[in-house]
This record gives structure tokens, sequence and C-alpha cells, in this order.
């Protein structure tokens, strides 16, 4: 049965408003009053209706969650009252003169104010007009921001329209945060897709939000809470707590918990509560927020140009736990580096169970003086990494023996029984046999990623249950498994197991097939040999043309035998090649002895098996004569790259490189040309300071091309 275009419309209004009462039911209230999959049949019900009758969509209509077609890239907007920062404070001491100051300046005793967790999350602007979402755009330098409404509109609890009584203009403004389980849950699945991870849920949402196609943000767990405001029709609410109260009405979630106070002591009273509280809450926070909550104090506050004088942020310092440290293991990492581990009696801190802490390093224990049995004090850096802070002295028993890592292990590797060895100027202790199984799967981890070969699809997971199920011993014996067993294999346990899949299992081989054409650099950078980083493999590549002939370089036997002191332009043998800085005698050195061992041969000679023979893409040893040949747009030019391009970072450093050019990751005076995309700040700066010329990637691109102008 079809519907008149009348009717249909009359249908389509009905559904968006049933959908968004449900939306709010849900988000904003947690009391929904229909099952998933009745929600679900509304949605498809309208999807159904828009498909239908395209040219009736409303373009706030609730479908736009799922996301719509990409974008090029972001327009900028002006916000109509700058996003101003808060200053912060570290010290009771310090809130405690801050309300005082309060005190004085408004010239009385009681100042109401508002405390509320200061979220850990990205801040947006939101726009309303008559009631229907906008614009979304982000603080940018505060500003200016980029708009990036259709990727906000996909976050449910972000109310695309308002009920009535919503003021005919309204900007809030929050942060919109990823939750620490879905967090947990992306990482694991990015992991496991051989995706690099987010280091924490803040940046989790902020390269979320970068996203151009809206449609992967919809995939993603954001979640938003509002704080404030910027421009807003009439009046305007008299006092903080009215426009809490005015969220609530039309239907945007705002700040939680909050409490309101209006003496020193009251406020003080309440940061501790909030300290109390904040390991339980849905987002990160380290700190309180306190605002004056009288409007007509805070324009009397008034703001210099960088915050606003009625709000602080006070910094809660990390929580601290006293608990006995009854172990040191050691664990051996990728490049065989032995790490010593304190294994502590559980303790409960900044909201969650730590039973491990990293120890670092025999330097870092010696400095601390930590001993078996010790009562240590433990906090969590950056409120995520369990930390020993120190040993609690009065509580040492008199029998603790000062620790030695090399005793502790006997002189060997705690894993295979190799040897280990401290190399010169190295605090590590490190397994020194290439064969250790400890090493395999971050082995195998460094081969596939993506500045290696790229092998998408294998991630941590994936490389532990590979070593684990004895599939692989070591990377290369990745061309070895049979594509059918790669996808029977089980991620998961007996009692829950998770199938990798056929479907996986064939983007392996393939990204595997590609691997094999891949250039030396990649290879060399890809064997994780110590010393070995992205630029000493690319340039180790300039300088030779194959494998094999690393193992014989004499560039490499020569500049292993420099003396500290000695530079590279001034040794005969050396100064023609004009060997970058990446390369020196560590990095000869490691290569050289890596390609001579038994472990090493044993790799040339299984890549020989496999029929693996990569070669360089940029064999160039002497540059005088390279130059003359290649004469590539960018020879002998240094770039430094930073904020968002069109394209991924690596990937415009990657075609620098291949135009002649050299990419940093530091502004010096060296540096020709900064290249610098959206939001670019602190290099953009030093560039200015140093007179470095800053370059849009279109000027960058023109260069590459060979049609700039711009001036050398
Ligand atoms: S009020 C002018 N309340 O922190 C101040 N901000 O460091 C208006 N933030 O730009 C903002 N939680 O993006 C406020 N509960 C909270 C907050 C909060 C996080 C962010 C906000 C602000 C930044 C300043």
């Amino acid at each position: 049965m079809s519907l008149t275009p009348l009717e249909a419309q009359a249908e389509m209004t009905r559904l968006a408003g049933e959908i968004d009462r449900h939306n709010r039911l849900y988000y904003l209230d947690a009391t929904p009053e229909i099952s998933d999959a009745d929600y679900d049949a509304l949605f498809r019900r309208l999807e159904d209706l828009e498909r239908e009758f395209p040219d009736l969509r409303h373009p706030n209509s609730p479908t736009g969650r799922v996301g719509g077609a990409p974008l090029d890239k972001f327009q900028q907007l002006r916000h109509a009252v700058p996003m101003l920062s808060i200053d912060d404070v570290f010290s009771e001491g310090e809130v405690t003169e801050f309300y005082q100051r309060l005190q004085r300046l408004l010239g009385t005793e009681r100042v109401p104010v508002m405390v509320e967790p200061k979220i850990d999350g990205v801040a947006v602007a939101l726009v309303y007009r008559n009631g229907q979402l906008e614009t979304a755009t982000t603080r940018g330098d505060g500003t200016t921001g980029d708009v990036i409404t259709e990727n906000v509109r996909t976050i449910r609890s972000v109310p695309v329209r308002l009920k009535e009584s919503a003021p005919a203009v309204l900007e809030v403004r929050g942060e919109i945060f990823m939750p620490a389980a879905g967090f947990a849950k992306l990482n694991q699945d990015r992991d496991e897709a051989g995706l690099p991870t987010f280091a924490n849920p803040r940046n989790a949402a902020a390269g979320t939000l970068k996203q151009l196609d809206s449609r992967e943000v919809a995939r993603r767990p954001l979640d938003f809470i509002a704080h404030s405001f910027g421009q807003m029709e009439g009046a305007g609410p008299a006092t903080m707590s009215e426009f809490h109260a005015l969220l609530k009405e039309v239907g945007i979630p705002g700040s939680e918990p909050v409490w309101h106070v209006d003496t020193l002591d009251g406020m003080l009273g309440v940061i501790h509560e909030l300290d109390e509280r904040r390991h339980h809450l849905p987002y990160g926070t380290d700190g309180a927020v306190i605002k004056v909550d009288d409007r007509a104090a805070q324009t009397r506050l008034g703001a210099t140009s960088r915050a606003p004088r009625w709000a602080a942020a006070y910094k809660f310092p990390p929580e601290q736990k006293e608990t006995r440290l009854h172990a040191i293991t050691i664990q051996v990492g990728r490049t065989g580096v032995l790490t010593p581990v304190a294994e502590l009696d559980p303790v409960f801190v900044s909201g969650t169970t730590v039973s491990r802490a990293t120890l670092h390093n025999q330097d870092e224990i010696t400095r601390k003086d930590v001993r078996v049995g010790d009562t240590v004090v433990i906090e969590k850096a950056g409120e995520i990494i369990p930390a020993v802070v120190k040993v609690v002295l009065e509580k040492r028993s008199p029998d603790a023996v000062p620790f030695s890592l090399f005793d502790h292990v006997g002189g060997l590797c705690p894993s295979c029984s190799g040897p280990i060895a401290k190399e010169e100027g190295f605090v590590a202790w490190r397994c020194v046999n290439f064969a250790c199984p400890a090493q395999a799967a971050s082995r195998i981890r460094q081969f596939v990623s993506r500045k290696a070969l790229d092998i998408e699809g294998i991630g941590s997971t994936v490389a532990e249950k590979l070593v684990e199920r004895e599939l692989a011993h070591s990377p290369l014996d990745l061309f070895e498994i049979p594509e059918a067993s790669l996808a029977v294999l089980n991620l998961g346990t007996d009692e829950e197991p998770r199938i990798y899949g056929e479907k996986n299992a064939r983007k392996v081989a393939e990204a595997l097939q590609r691997a094999r054409m891949m250039p030396l650099s990649r290879w060399l950078y890809a064997m994780g040999i110590p010393q070995i980083g992205e630029s000493a493999a690319r340039e180790m590549a300039r300088l030779h043309e194959t494998l094999p002939d690393l193992a014989t370089s004499a560039i490499l036997a020569e500049l292993r035998t420099l003396k500290t002191g000695e530079r590279k332009d001034d040794n005969a043998l050396l100064a023609p090649y004009r060997i970058a800085s990446e390369v020196g005698p560590a990095a000869a050195s490691s290569a050289l002895d890596f390609f001579r061992s038994a472990a090493g041969k044993a790799v040339l000679s299984h890549m020989e098996r496999l029929g693996l023979n990569p070669r360089s893409d940029n064999f160039a040893p002497r540059p005088e004569e390279a130059a003359a040949s290649y004469d590539l747009p960018l020879a002998g030019k240094t770039f430094v790259i930073t904020g968002t391009l069109s394209i991924d970072r690596d990937d415009m450093k990657a075609l620098i490189l291949s135009k002649g050019g050299k990419v940093s990751g530091s502004v010096s005076k060296k540096t020709h040309f900064v290249l610098a995309g959206e939001g670019g700040g602190s290099k953009r700066d030093k560039a200015i300071e140093l007179g470095v010329p800053v370059i849009t990637e279109g000027e960058a691109r023109a260069m590459m091309d060979g049609t700039d102008s711009t001036p050398e």
C-alpha cells in the first residue's frame, strides 16, 4: 500500500518525533519504554519512507545518526563568542586563594559557586536555531573551529531537535568523550584488525571526530555532556543553576554530578567528595571545575583574553596508596629488552585494582632503591599507568637486600636461557638471542605494522595466538601458514571460541602477496633490528641495494670503526656518501652484527627459500652523482609536517621522500619548510619564531609537481 506524499510527510514527522522521544528516554532519562527491536523497527520504517520520498527527508532526521557521504574537508566557522580556557589551580591552597579572590572582588562573604567534574573530552559548540541542530564546531584555536556537524549528528545523546520551549538561538558547549567500556572494545577491535590502537579515550574521541566519513563515526561509541553556553537569544539564564534547568527542560544532557555551595569549606568539602566519586564516572576526569553561579557576578568579574576570572579548574593530585612489593619479575620485550616488573599485593587505586607496575630498568630500581619485600607507594601516572613512586623506608625489613637484575636472572634470559648483555650507553639489559620465543609475537607485530610491511588483519592478539598455537615462530613463517589454517584460528578460548574467519585470512594472504613487492627499506625496518628505525632503514636502503649487500657492506664496516667525536664527513671513505645522522656507528654495528649472526643468516636463507629478495627503491649511494641523474623536485629540502592534512601524515612523509626531500620531526634553523595542516600549533609557532616559511599542503604539492613559485 503506497502513501500519498502528504500522508508520507505526516507519517515521517510522526516517526521522527517518536524516535526522538525514545532517544531522550533512553539516553537522557535512562527509562526506555520500548525494546531495542521495536526502536529499530521505527527507525527502519522511517528509512524506508525516506528512500521512497527522498525530497521529503528532513535535514535533521534521526536517520542521520548512521552518517552520510564523506566530506572532502571540514568547513571553518568563527565562534560568535570565543571559546575560552579555564585557569588551572594545582593545590588546595590555590583553590582557597581563588575563592578568597572572588570574595574580595565581589565584596561579599558568601559567593555561590557550582562545582562539577572537569570532563576529559573534546570541546564542541552546538548551535541550535529554532530548536534544530544547525552546526557543531570544534574549539579550534578558540576563535575559529572545524564544522563537524555530520559527525556530531551520529552521537545519540546529542539531540538533533529540542523541545519547543528552547530559545530561538541556543549555543550549548560541552565535551564529546568516549566511555571507558566503549574505548576498551574499540581498541580491542582495532588491534585484532591490525590497526594502531588509541593511547587513551580522549585521543580516541578526538581521532574519531577528525574522520571525514561520518558513517565511520557512527560506528564508534561517543557520548556528549553539556557544561556551558555561548550565544543565546534573549536575556539568558540568570544563574548557571538556571542554565542547567534549561538544559533539562529542552532535552540536552548536562554535567552530572554538580554541587552548589556558597562557602569556602563547603567548596573544599564537595571537591573531596568528587575526588572519591570520580573514578566511577563514565568519562575520564582529573579535576573539578568551579564556576561562579550568578551571571551578573560573572560579568562583573570579567575575563582575560585567555580565560574567565569566574572559573577555575582544580587538578586532583593522583591518588597514592601503600602496598607490599612481594616480588620482582622480568619481562622480555620485542627487542629482547628485559624489563623488571613489580609484583604487588593487589590494591585499589584510581578506580582499578593494581597488582603490577613497571620498574623500567635497573637504574630506576637502584635510584629508588626498591627491594623485594618493601612497602612502596604507588600511583597511576596520567591516571592510567601504575607506577612505583617511592619506598616507605621506615617499613623496610632489616634483611631486605638491594636488587640486581643480572643476579636475579643468573645472567640468562628468563624466556630462552640465552645470554643477556648491556650495551654501552644503554640502561637496559637485553636478550641477544634473536630466536628467543618471548620476542616472537612482538617481532611479528613489528613485521606486520603499517610502517613496516603493512599486513592489515594481524594485530597483537592474532600475533600472540599464532605463536601460542605454534603456527609461527618467526615473522617469515607467516608466508608458510596455509590460508585454511589461518581461517580457522581460534582467537578466543576453548569455551568461548572466536574464529578468525575466511575473509580475514584472505585479506592477510593478499597483504602478504603485496609485501613481496615492498622495497628494501620497509623490509629492513620490518625486521626489528635494534637501532634501525624507519629513518635509518630508509638511509641504509639508499646506501645498499639488497639485504645480502648489508652483510658485506664496506660502508657499514668503516662506519662502525669511527671513534667517538670523529665525523663521517671527515672520513675519506665515508664522506662521498653523505650519510644521514640516523645511521651512525651504533646502527651500522647493529646491522652488521645481525646479518653476520647465525640468526641473521637464518633469516636470509629463509627468505631465499621463500623467493623473497626485496630491492631498494631509493638506491643512490653517492648523492652528488645521484642529484644530477635524479634531479628530484624536493632534493636537498627538509620539511617538518604538522597538523591535519588531507592524507595521513605518514603518507605525506612518504610522498616527500619519494620526491627527494627529507622529513624531520622538529623545527630548527635547518628546516626549509614547515608544511602545516589544520591545527598545527607549536611547530607552526616555532617556525614563525625561527623565520622558517610555513606552507600549505597545496603549496607543497605544487612544489612536488614543479609548478610552485615559492621562494628558495
Ligand atoms: S566550563 C570558559 N565546565 O575544559 C569556561 N568546561 O580547560 C567554560 N571542560 O574549554 C567552560 N569540563 O572544553 C567547563 N565541567 C566543565 C568542563 C569544561 C571540561 C573543558 C572545556 C574548556 C576546557 C578548559
